[in-house]
């Protein structure tokens, strides 16, 4: 798609600009006004060079269910519900009440969090995990997990999948690129040790020769980690691999680590270990179960997270830890407000069961069916994948788009007149969620906006 090719397409650009920023423009005002103090990736997501006058994030001012507000008070039905957070829609009475009775006790940080160990053992319920430590991120919750591997291993190497993310930290922040004909793994950004490859194995996610790979390297590897669905590519869902995977590094002594940041607590109340029936020996958890407020989880076989502690002893006799701890720490762990959310989400889920998760689900599947079936209509070339209640375009080739290529502007184009109609989202694709606050009149007004759209794009000569 060339966008310079006929003075009609400019026009319509030219309209569509026009139209979307006097809606939102105190967003524009504002992003403009501190870009040169505020660093911020955001701001330049889903950057493209003719599109730049409407790159810039809506400015939230508030939300309930599943509508957000922005700064210029336009109402929208939200699809990036947090990135993965808002299951229950936005400020849901029960939460709210929760972390407004915690606010009225304080915020002690020092003295043990009253609530840690409920939250614990609601955790251990929910999942089938033994031990459970609590930290501030997903990002540290894989770090720990990693960590815990390799004390417990005494092995160094890590493999994990190709298009899968675990949080911004460098150990897991490469990728597979070929260069000069060969695939090579390389850091994902500038700032990244080349260091960090030689204990990094990047596999083919799903393909069984990934298999024979972590047996080459066995005496090596401390820890498999897995998206068990990547949010990339919600439709891949390699079930008998897993199963295999998991068989496989039992037998080899090799610590399998679930990354269930999004899948946790959202596809099943036991996340994607009880969906898949494969059982990991550490999972990580964040983002749901903090209703909003940063948390990571850390939960696993006791052998792994002992290192934490130092293992089970008791008052009134001679016992004692067991074993050498490693390091864990963090001045925020265990937050009063995250412990208060956590346990009123983890009551909320315990009280509802499986059925929350299965209707939610059934919801999501039927609306990407009912948009599919238009999309195919149509003839366009655009599909949606989901797993459960998360779901995202799909890009046959299911690699990045480069920022300034036809189909990153196709997906752009389509997201701004999605926002420009009143559905959150963000620009140029990535997952998106439904919660149980979307309504069925949610549903059927985001496929009308689509629809809109498309016609719009369509009559601009872009599709
Ligand atoms: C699968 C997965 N792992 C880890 C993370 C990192 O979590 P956080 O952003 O809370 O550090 C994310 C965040 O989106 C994620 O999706």
């Amino acid at each position: 798609m060339n966008i310079e090719k006929t003075e009609s397409q400019q026009k319509y650009l030219q309209i569509l600009i026009e139209r979307y920023t006097k809606r939102t423009k105190s967003s524009k005002e504002l992003t403009q006004l501190y870009r040169s103090v505020l660093a911020d990736r955001r701001v330049s997501e889903g950057f493209n060079l003719p599109l730049k006058e409407m790159c810039y994030p809506i400015v939230g001012r508030r939300s309930l269910g599943s509508r957000i507000w922005d700064v210029d008070g336009n109402e929208y039905v939200d699809l990036i519900m947090g990135l993965g957070i808002n299951l229950f829609g936005h400020n849901p009475p029960f939460l709210r009440e929760a972390l407004q009775e915690q606010l009225e006790k304080g915020i002690q940080i020092g003295p043990q969090a009253e609530l840690a160990g409920e939250v614990a053992e609601l955790i251990g319920e929910l999942t089938g995990m033994e031990r459970v430590a609590l930290s501030n991120t997903g990002t540290e919750a894989m770090m720990a997990a990693i960590r815990l591997a390799r004390a417990t291993t005494g092995r160094n190497k890590i493999a994990m999948f190709s298009g899968s993310y675990h949080g911004h930290f460098d150990a897991v922040l490469v990728k597979k690129q070929t260069v000069n004909g060969h695939p090579q793994v390389v850091p994902v950004a500038p700032g990244i040790p080349t260091s960090i490859l030689e204990d990094v194995l990047v596999l083919d996610y799903g393909n069984p020769h990934a298999l024979d790979i972590i047996k080459d390297y066995q005496q090596d590897l401390a820890a498999v980690l897995v998206e068990p669905v990547q949010s990339s590519r919600p439709n891949l869902q390699p079930k008998v691999f897993l199963q295999q995977l998991r068989q496989l590094t039992k037998e080899l002594g090799i610590a399998l680590i679930f990354d269930e940041m999004i899948t946790g607590f959202r596809i099943h109340p036991g996340g994607a270990q009880a969906w898949f029936g494969v059982e990991a020996d550490i999972a990580a958890y964040g983002k749901v179960v903090g209703g909003g407020i940063p948390i990571g989880i850390i939960a696993g076989k006791a052998i792994y997270m002992d290192r934490i502690d130092g293992g089970l002893w008791n008052y009134g006799d001679t016992s004692s830890p067991q074993v050498e701890k490693t390091m864990f720490a963090g001045t925020y762990c265990k937050h009063p407000l995250a412990m208060a959310a956590a346990n009123a989400v983890l009551k909320y889920l315990k009280v509802q069961g499986p059925a929350l998760q299965q209707q939610l689900n059934q919801r999501t599947s039927e609306f990407v069916q009912t948009l599919n079936t238009y999309f195919e209509a149509e003839k366009m070339p655009i599909r949606l994948v989901n797993f459960g209640s998360i779901f995202s375009p799909f890009s046959s080739s299911n690699s990045a788009h480069s920022e300034n290529s036809d189909s990153s502007m196709g997906m752009n184009l389509l997201s701004y007149h999605l926002l420009d109609r009143g559905v959150l989202l963000r620009v140029g694709g990535g997952a998106s969620f439904l919660s149980t606050a979307h309504t069925d009149e949610d549903i059927s007004n985001i496929i009308n906006a689509v629809k809109d759209s498309v016609k719009e794009l369509q009559e601009g000569g872009f599709l």
